[in-house]
């Protein structure tokens, strides 16, 4: 039987999604609550965000750290000490150790702004552009060691007007981020969501390569 989840937020910046999240966490749509947010980065507004809606939120930067390793350690101390069911990368803007993730293996989440296996890593907007795509738009995936390789959960997508800037493009990808990661991270909390060898299952049903209702 599910009960109420802890969810734990990591972002790296402005951190709309986090909000989308703590406002459906607050309208009752996601059967869990933030115990805490943790940023790489201080000043950004994300942390702000986060003690408004009066969230225990920290700051760990890297800049303090030799290695990655050594950070992602002292990140899952931090993260370990807040309980988390679930852990949430909402614009958190770092690459992950294999130890990393082996740790929050089936439990850890990540929004990336392209329709996977498009796109991986940086510059996604621009490139869809460059490349002269139609559409374009945002995946929600479990993390596995390859970067933005993990099973896609589900997908939004926009058009691709012409005389797009990259900019428009980020804005549309925003909106739809807002819609479909909340909902994800509410399937999570209510156990509709597991991943099983290295695919995503909702409802005991392993979801295709790319996530639910995909064409
Ligand atoms: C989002 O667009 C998210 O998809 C992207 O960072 C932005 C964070 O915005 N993530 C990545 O690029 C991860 N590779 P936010 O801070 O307003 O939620």
């Amino acid at each position: 039987m599910s009960e109420n989840k802890n969810i734990v937020v990591l972002i790296s910046g402005s951190g709309s999604n986090l909000q989308a999240i703590i406002d459906a966490c607050n309208d009752g749509k996601v059967a869990g609550s933030i115990t805490g947010v943790l940023s790489n980065k201080a000043d950004v507004f994300g942390l702000e965000r986060a003690k408004t809606a009066g969230i225990d939120a920290q700051v760990l930067s890297h800049k303090e750290f030799d290695s990655r390793e050594q950070y992602d350690q002292a990140l899952i101390a931090k993260i370990d000490a807040w309980q988390p069911d679930l852990v949430v990368l909402a614009g958190f803007m770092r690459i992950l150790t294999p130890e990393f993730v082996q740790h929050y293996k089936g439990r850890l989440l990540n929004i990336h702004p392209s329709l996977l296996p498009k796109y991986q890593g940086l510059n996604t907007h621009q490139r869809a552009l460059d490349a002269g795509d139609e559409e374009h738009g945002v995946s929600v995936h479990f993390v596995t060691e390859e970067l933005d390789g993990g099973p896609v959960i589900l997908q939004a997508k926009i058009p691709v007007f012409a005389g797009d800037t990259a900019a428009d493009l980020q804005a549309r990808v925003h909106e739809q981020e807002h819609r479909i990661y909340p909902l994800v991270v509410d399937w999570f909390c209510t156990d509709r969501l597991t991943m099983r060898e290295d695919c995503a299952t909702l409802d005991d049903k392993v979801l295709p390569a790319n996530g639910y209702a995909s064409e």
